[in-house]
């Protein structure tokens, strides 16, 4: 068995998706996930990029400990200097240094000569060794590069002190045997390579992320990197459950060793979703809501008779744990405890009450509860975590085009503020008589409702982007009423700026 290192950059290459932003406890929150999914590395930003992300690395340095805490830098001193001050307090610090090496990044974007860069390479490489021991460089673009200039440029870099060498799809151009033919190439060319790990790092523009990463990891590559539900630039970066996953079904012929729990796989994926906004398709490999589901009758009498007939997979291996109670209001402490562990959320003796509460408010809504709601539930707890809590929202509307109008009660650190206001619409107006609270506006950018879990009384999940102080924030709100839930989710995004501080 050979030990393949798992890098996972949702929160550096992920986050520099359309439309994400997230705060320092947003980060820390998915970084301590994925410590227990159990990855190798976590790349947390881009220190030099913005006092945000200095902040954010800086602070998941100091607080998440047993991995690897990787800083982006470019190879500028200015930038590798922010990333090791970034980097201070981590227990396994790693500066990710590197420069485009493909003729037309060179050319059209930095303008500089292969031999400039080339130079910038190795001196970026040894400014950052000397503050730490552990040191990746980056080829950017390095699929579309000049394959001699690609060796020569590793070579030197790894005579400089570069541990790991990552040699970016960054364009997702590659098909998978000329991403593995290039890892090849290098493995066999670079007279000095048994000195570093091989790391690939593949976009999905042309859908093949996760198939160029198996492709290179079966050329030697020891390191894969990615994001959790494959987010990131344009049509996102490799999937890592997807490439987990592959590696852990076809463990007899890759012959690699994980060292994943792989059981953290559904929780990682909803956290991702919930935290970031950005929700995942339902025919997901892995992590989609179907891809567990059968649904012709061909298929559901083919699994009762062995599951293995349609299953590759056993969902329990990701942590889904198959469902043998159905939750109602009927139900006790015990058994709600029992599958929310199951589900995998701790919950503590002293707030079991309180959960217990919430559930059977939900339960006499609802009837059934399944675990998409105990999932919603429980996200929907975390949420309302910054002494904002809407109270109650009502809504009139005349129907055709007289307006709507909406009266909220906001629950403020303790206080009770209560406003109206009219919109264009119901959820217009939601918004306004919030807006009215807090006596600031500011500009929507999206809003989306879908429906989660079954039943007539399903939970409205409700998501808005707003621009506030030039940032786009998203929010998220559950409820069973679709109006309380935009309400939530209005709430919740403004809830991480000062929009409600006088
Ligand atoms: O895609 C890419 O080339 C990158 C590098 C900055 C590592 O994300
Ligand atoms: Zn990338």
């Amino acid at each position: 068995m050979s030990k393949l290192y798992i890098f996972d950059t949702t929160l550096r290459d992920g986050e520099q998706s359309l439309g994400i932003t997230l705060n320092v406890k947003e980060k820390l929150e998915i970084s301590r996930q994925l410590v227990k999914l159990g990855v190798d590395v976590i790349e947390a930003g881009f220190p030099a990029s913005s006092p945000g992300d200095l902040d954010s690395v800086r602070t998941i340095a100091r607080q998440i400990k047993g991995v690897c805490i990787c800083g982006l830098s470019r190879a500028v001193e200015k930038d590798i200097d922010i990333c090791a001050e970034a980097l201070r307090e981590a227990e396994q610090p790693r500066i990710h240094t590197g420069i485009a090496v493909s003729p037309v990044h060179m050319e059209k974007k930095l303008r500089l000569s292969p031999q400039q860069v080339s130079e910038a390479s190795v001196a970026a490489v040894k400014r950052a060794r000397k503050y730490v021991s552990d040191v990746e460089f980056y080829a950017e673009d390095a699929f579309r590069s000049e394959p001699a200039f690609l060796v020569d440029i590793i070579q030197k870099v790894i005579a400089a002190g570069a541990t790991v060498v990552n040699l970016p799809d960054t364009v997702g151009y590659a098909t998978p045997w000329e991403y593995g033919d290039l890892i090849t190439y290098v493995m066999d060319n670079v007279k000095n390579i048994d000195q570093a790990v091989v790391s690939i790092h593949c976009h999905n523009d042309l859908g093949m992320a996760t198939a160029n990463s198996l492709a290179g990891i079966k050329a030697g590559a020891r390191q894969v990197e990615g994001t959790i539900n494959g987010i990131g630039e344009r049509a996102g970066n490799t999937s890592l459950e997807e490439v987990i996953m592959a590696l852990y079904s076809q463990r007899s012929t890759f012959g690699i060793d994980l060292g994943v729990n792989t059981r953290e796989i559904a929780a990682t994926s909803r956290m991702v979703a919930r935290v970031t906004g950005v929700p995942v398709p339902a025919h997901k490999a892995i992590v989609g809501a179907n891809a567990f589901m059968h649904a012709s009758g061909i298929h559901q009498d083919g699994v009762l008779k062995e599951r293995q007939t349609y299953e590759i997979i056993d969902p329990e291996v990701v942590g889904i744990p198959r469902n043998l109670i159905i939750l109602s209001a009927r139900s006790g402490r015990h058994a709600l405890q029992h599958r929310l562990e199951e589900l995998g959320y701790a919950v503590a003796p002293e707030e079991l009450n309180e959960v217990y509460a919430r559930f059977l408010g939900l339960a006499d809504k609802k009837g059934e509860v399944y675990d998409e709601d105990l999932h919603t539930l429980m996200g929907n707890a975390e949420q309302e975590t910054n002494g904002l809590l809407i109270k109650s929202v009502s809504v009139t509307t005349n129907g055709g085009s007289a307006p709507a109008s909406a009266t909220v009660v906001l629950e403020m650190n303790g206080e009770t503020y209560t406003d109206a206001a009219c919109g264009n619409g119901p959820v217009d107006a939601v918004f306004k008589a919030i807006d009215r609270i807090a006596g600031k506006t500011v500009k929507l950018e999206d809003y989306t409702l879908k429906s989660v879990s079954r039943g007539a009384e399903a939970l409205g999940d409700a998501t808005v982007k707003v621009r506030y102080s030039n940032m786009i924030i998203i929010g998220k709100g559950i409820s069973t009423d679709i109006f309380e839930a935009s309400a939530r989710a209005y709430v919740n995004a403004l809830s991480k700026t000062d929009y409600f501080k006088a």
